[in-house]
């Protein structure tokens, strides 16, 4: 059963950590509902060399705009520019976004998201500088989780409601009993030891649930228990996701809900990036199984 909360609740109780959820709340309405006269690729390429849509330019700039404008928001990173914005009055908080997570769904209608870290360092740094994070999911409903290190709990967002949001899932914590695993790259261009850590997974009654989408995968795995991987790749040994955008802060996430993080041979946090858009493996979910899949890499 949902629990509405009155719009002056705290998300959790960190003055600029509620001021920057409520401006994700009520922008990742607005984004929702910009999607479908924003599916066209726009000119140009993301740092990260990836196409870009005018929704992933259109959800970045409303982010930036709202988000820079607040008290104690020093800066404003996001997978679609180049180098961080800064704000004029300084702040000792520093965001992190990846505005529109898995944009190449938009063509086909299938889940997307939102994800929001809260550093207390200027990024690029390591996830040990988070301070809470968040992401939304813009699935049938749009949901919003997210966490202050301690615990997780999961929103529904209503753009039409009075209400500012309802609590779905209050302290969500990893499922005992896993089901589910989701390892993104094509097999071939998988390393032997990814191999032999899926067909571990696989002996172990495990199914694939995979559609492309960060957030949505990793929310089957918060629900039914599991593994997400981007794993390494032979041609690329740093996998696909980017650390400071969307590792870091999922981890942070996962970690919180009682999973654990790694980048294969070693915990997520203990990764250091030395440039903004640097990429790195990411294995998370149940500890035991995370830790079965660091066995076979290593
Ligand atoms: O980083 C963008 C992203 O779309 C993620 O949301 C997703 O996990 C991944 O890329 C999907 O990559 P692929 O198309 O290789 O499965």
């Amino acid at each position: 059963m949902s629990q509405q909360l009155p719009p002056s609740a705290d998300w959790v109780g960190h003055p600029t950590v509620d001021a920057v959820f409520d401006v994700v709340r009520d922008t990742a309405s607005e984004v929702r509902a910009a999607l479908p006269e924003r599916r066209a690729y726009v000119e140009g390429h993301n740092p990260s060399g990836e196409k870009v849509r005018a929704a992933d330019e259109y959800a970045d700039e409303l982010f930036c705009e709202r988000l820079l404008a607040l008290d104690s928001v020093g800066s404003y990173a996001s997978e679609e520019r180049q180098s961080a914005r800064t704000a004029d009055d300084g702040g000792e908080y520093h965001l992190a976004l990846d505005p529109l997570d898995g944009s190449s769904n938009l063509t086909s209608n299938n889940p997307m998201g939102t994800i929001v870290s809260v550093y207390d360092e200027p990024v690029p740094t390591s996830g040990s500088d988070l301070v809470a994070a968040a992401f939304v999911l813009y699935g049938p409903n749009t949901t919003m989780v997210v966490s202050d290190g301690d615990s997780v709990d999961e929103y529904l967002i209503e753009a039409d409601s009075a209400e500012s949001r309802k609590l779905l899932r209050e302290d969500l914590t990893l499922p005992d009993d896993p089901t589910v695993y989701a390892f993104g790259g094509r097999r071939p261009d998988w390393t032997d030891g990814v191999t032999a850590a899926v067909e571990d997974l696989e002996a172990d009654r495990l199914k694939l649930r995979y559609g492309g989408a960060f957030i949505a995968d990793v929310m089957q795995v918060l629900t039914h228990g599991g593994v997400f991987a981007y794993p390494e790749l032979v041609d690329a040994p740093e996998g696909k996701l980017r650390y400071c955008f969307e590792c870091a802060p999922v981890s942070f996430v996962v970690s919180a809900a009682g999973g654990r993080a790694s980048d294969g041979y070693g915990d997520l946090f203990e990764t250091d990036p030395d440039e903004l858009h640097e990429r790195s493996p990411v294995y998370l979910g149940n500890t035991d199984l995370v830790d079965r899949v660091e066995a076979e890499l290593s």
